[in-house]
């Protein structure tokens, strides 16, 4: 229960709506509601303390209330400045059975619209626990909480933090502010929180990434499940989930007619596959930019225009960047687009779109329209419209996916932690995914809803394409 104080959100009487939207969400999230039925007796989660950085929304409440309902104890941030849905946040705080005079739920560290310095101090808060332990699981998207604790335990091991000033971003800065503050007052402080950490479940494609680096370079300090590539995220949350919340944003923020339009999508990978197709599906002749021979060609056999940004910056309509890149759209591009020209990053973090170079031209102004969307208008007169500071637009313009593409990825999650935390002494430090049974089963939680019924192999039939009749189905090396 949420100690008093032990928590920061926007306004806790807004819990009532929060708490309506996350019933009807729980109609939609069936995966995880057939996991709170199978684990309620086990309770496989009991004992552990997990510390949670991810989107603090009404599909993020489900999810934090199911691994409460396993047994866990949980604290919570989110992993993006924009993305708190303020309503979830405080239903989470208050819990189910607390009123905003006497919550009793779990502690979150959350509202939209933080600044950087705050966002970090939010990070910091989740990984602090009010008993002065740490965490035992981190369940992370994008890797901020896992870098947080990595960063402060290799500058306790050096015994000093580089000085904020010779940081290379803004950002970057800010987290080494925080670590210098908490050499000062316990120079052992992330070391011991390392240690105790069984294992982080990471999210999203960006995070993973990290994490591969990490085990590349010998730095990781625990063991992670890549949650991403479970088929069933993938293939499901980047792709239909982006499908749906790409314009949803784009309408949110603007209202602009998108039928006729040229929109450009920076990336074919999963990410840009359900852009590209949400963007056609309302009529706009859709461009992909992509790196990669295999995806450009996938683009291009997918009936999209394949072309170089440098081809269409002056001509395009609608710019999305879902590169997972750095530098994707550059200030010099956005000068030279066209006059309301509409831009925006769907990528885990905000450097794909070059923020940081278009503030510091002298040659433009920016006038703010409304939370999250930015006119930038250039000195010959000329404008674009930036949504979201460059930041992930369908969470910061928009909600984000909607319930049943996230219980497919928090269905994942749940399981991983399971994994992770009752079979530590099976995963030594290194990056997995899950199984491919499970990653079945998270599938097969979903059919009924749909009203998908599924064939069943013969025993004749599985011993002719050498699987067993009830799965997996497919080599690890199968590709959907
Ligand atoms: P992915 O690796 O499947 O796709 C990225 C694609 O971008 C690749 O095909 C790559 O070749 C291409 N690319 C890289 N640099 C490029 C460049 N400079 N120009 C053009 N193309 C380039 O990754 P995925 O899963 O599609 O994720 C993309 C990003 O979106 C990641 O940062 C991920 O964390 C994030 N993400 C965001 C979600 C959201 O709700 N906003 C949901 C899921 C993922």
């Amino acid at each position: 229960t949420v100690a008093e104080g032990d928590y920061k959100v926007a306004d806790l009487s807004l819990a009532g709506f929060g708490r309506k939207e996350i019933q009807l969400a729980e109609h939609e999230m069936p995966g995880l509601m057939a996991l709170r039925r199978e684990y309620a007796a086990a309770q496989p989660l009991a004992g552990a303390r997990v510390t949670g950085s991810l989107h603090m929304t009404i599909q993020t409440a489900v999810l934090i209330e199911t691994l409460v309902a396993l047994g866990a104890q949980v604290r919570w941030a989110s992993c993006n400045i924009f993305s708190t849905q303020d309503h979830a946040a405080a239903a989470i705080v208050v819990g189910p059975d607390g009123t905003p005079d006497a919550p009793s739920g779990v502690p979150v560290y959350a509202w939209k619209g933080e600044t950087l310095a705050e966002y970090w101090w939010c990070t910091e808060q989740v990984l602090l626990w009010p008993d002065g332990q740490g965490p035992n699981m981190i369940l992370d998207d994008g890797g901020d909480a896992t870098l947080l604790v990595h960063k402060g335990a290799e500058f306790e091991k050096a015994g000093v933090v580089p000085a904020p000033e010779t940081a290379d971003s803004e950002e970057y800065a800010v987290i080494l502010g925080v670590l210098q503050r908490s050499l000062e007052e316990d120079n052992r402080r992330w070391t011991r929180v390392s240690a105790g950490i069984k294992g982080v479940t990471e999210e999203t494609t960006t995070g993973v990434h990290r994490l591969y680096e990490m085990q590349a370079a010998g730095s990781l300090l625990f063991p992670a499940i890549n949650v991403n590539d479970s088929v069933t995220k993938s293939k499901f949350d980047n792709k239909y989930g982006c499908r749906h919340s790409l314009i949803d944003g784009i309408n949110r923020a603007t209202d602009v007619l998108i039928g006729g339009k040229a929109a450009v999508v920076c990336g074919y990978g999963d990410v840009g596959k359900g852009c590209a197709e949400s963007l056609r599906g309302q009529g706009a002749r859709v461009i992909v930019t992509e790196i990669d021979p295999i995806c450009a060609l996938q683009a291009a056999m997918d009936g999209y225009q394949v072309a170089t940004l440098e081809d269409v910056v002056e001509t395009a309509d609608i710019f999305i960047t879902a590169t997972g890149c750095f530098d994707v759209i550059t200030n010099e591009h956005m000068a030279r687009m066209k006059h309301q020209a509409i831009v925006g990053n769907i990528g885990h973090f905000d450097n794909e779109i070059d923020m940081a170079g278009l503030a510091k031209r002298d040659d433009v102004e920016r006038i703010n329209i409304k939370p999250q969307v930015d006119e930038w208008r250039f000195a010959d007169g000329h404008s674009i419209l930036v949504l979201s500071e460059g930041r992930l637009l369908n969470l910061g313009n928009a909600t984000g996916h909607p319930s049943f593409v996230m219980s497919n990825s928090f269905s994942n999650q749940t399981i991983a932690q399971i994994e992770l935390f009752t079979k530590t002494d099976q995963y030594p430090v290194g990056v997995y995914t899950l199984p491919k049974h499970l990653d079945e089963k998270v599938a097969r939680l979903h059919l009924d809803a749909l009203g998908a019924r599924l064939t069943e192999l013969s025993k004749e039939q599985a011993s002719y394409l050498g699987v067993p009749v009830d799965g997996p189905y497919k080599s690890d090396h199968y590709r959907y």
